[in-house]
């Protein structure tokens, strides 16, 4: 593809996210906001005039077909982040696919290898990472501005007002905490210090049968621990923590996509300023965009090999716990 030429997104579902980042789309620069997709053509249609996109389809299915598509992004629930990955693969597009990736990592596998095998560009839509607070903390850590980081700390939480039958406490849907907020802190984690080799949970289980609030304890060997706190029942104070051998790094709320990161080393805290405008959520689209025009079938800051172990130890704690999704690829 040529360096200059616009990217045309088509956007798969009318939901609050796929608003979000229609809306940064709209206005990004090498962008052009082509298509969208719905399962009524009403709802593409309103969609579509709010977002100022002309071609509003009333399938998933025909959105997909459209040949001047280059990238969808899937923004259904979790339960059908596979299947409609796959249907876009198959239609030939590159996908830019919501958190959490799919329900498992079974289907994380097979939408991996449907991209290789198609050679398309495939990536886990984990905004905050590309926000400008994580690149800054990337280079510091690699600077060891606060020596070794031993422990990590991180809670997500919220009190979530939702119908049982909703996206976030509904099984059918794949809903819970892990899944929904879980997965920040658990990325985080892994970004940083990669996969975990011991895990530990404790969970409360609500009335629709998905997790509504863990603690999560993942632990390396030669010592490294993190606790991790997600929840859909409880609002928290949303902040992560580093603490190295030499002072600690504090991500103040809402740490994953805050504008400030504080250093507190030596009985002094330094303020570092990371400010962005707009919604951060462009960060990722430009990725996507650079890398499409670049031929990269994924992106180095969000791997999908580091999609895949994180998809495995969300599985791993859901084993911990018995919680099976009904709609659920198996083995
Ligand atoms: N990056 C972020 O900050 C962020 C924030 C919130 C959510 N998310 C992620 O974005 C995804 C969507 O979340 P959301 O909050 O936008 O959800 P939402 O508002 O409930 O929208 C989901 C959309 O998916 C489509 N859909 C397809 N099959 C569906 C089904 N069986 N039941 C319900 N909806 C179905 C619907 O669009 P149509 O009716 O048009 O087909 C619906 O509007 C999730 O993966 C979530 O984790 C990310």
């Amino acid at each position: 593809m040529d360096g200059m030429e616009k990217i045309r997104w088509g956007i798969l579902s009318t939901g609050r996210i796929a608003g979000r980042l229609s809306d940064t789309l709209r206005t990004l620069e090498g962008a052009e906001l082509l298509a969208v997709g719905s399962r009524s053509r009403d709802s593409a249609e309103a969609f579509g005039e709010r977002y100022g996109i002309p071609r509003r389809y009333g399938s998933y299915e025909e959105l997909a077909a459209d040949p001047d598509v280059d990238v969808i992004y899937v923004a259904s629930p979790h339960s059908h982040h596979y299947v409609h990955t796959m249907l876009a693969l198959e239609a030939g597009k590159h996908v830019l696919v919501e958190k959490s990736f799919a329900h498992n990592a079974l289907e994380t596998r097979h939408m991996i290898e449907k991209a290789r095998e198609k050679k398309l560009f495939l990536m886990e839509a984990m905004w905050t990472r590309f926000l400008p607070h994580m690149v800054r903390l990337r280079e510091l850590l690699g600077e060891q501005v606060i020596g070794e980081v031993r422990l990590i700390q991180v809670s997500m939480g919220f009190r979530a007002q939702a119908a049982p039958e909703s996206r976030l406490l509904n099984p059918e849907l794949a809903g819970g905490a892990l899944l929904d907020v879980g997965v920040y802190p658990v990325s985080f984690t892994s970004m940083v210090w990669g996969r975990p080799e011991r895990l530990d949970s404790q969970v409360y289980l609500g009335p629709t049968g998905v997790d509504l609030q863990e603690t999560l304890l993942l632990g390396y060997l030669d010592g490294r621990l993190a606790t991790l706190i997600s929840s859909l029942h409880t609002p928290t104070n949303v902040a992560a923590y580093l603490f190295g051998t030499e002072g600690y790094i504090e991500i103040p709320k809402p740490w994953y996509h805050s504008q400030v990161l504080l250093i507190h080393k030596g009985g002094q805290t330094t303020s570092v300023a990371c400010p962005y405008p707009g919604h951060g959520d462009q960060f990722q689209a430009l990725e996507t965009m650079s890398c499409i025009r670049a031929g990269k079938l994924e992106s180095a800051v969000m791997p999908l090999s580091e999609t895949l172990s994180i998809m495995q130890t969300m599985d791993a704690f859901r084993a911990q716990w018995g919680l099976v999704y009904p709609n659920e690829l198996r083995a």
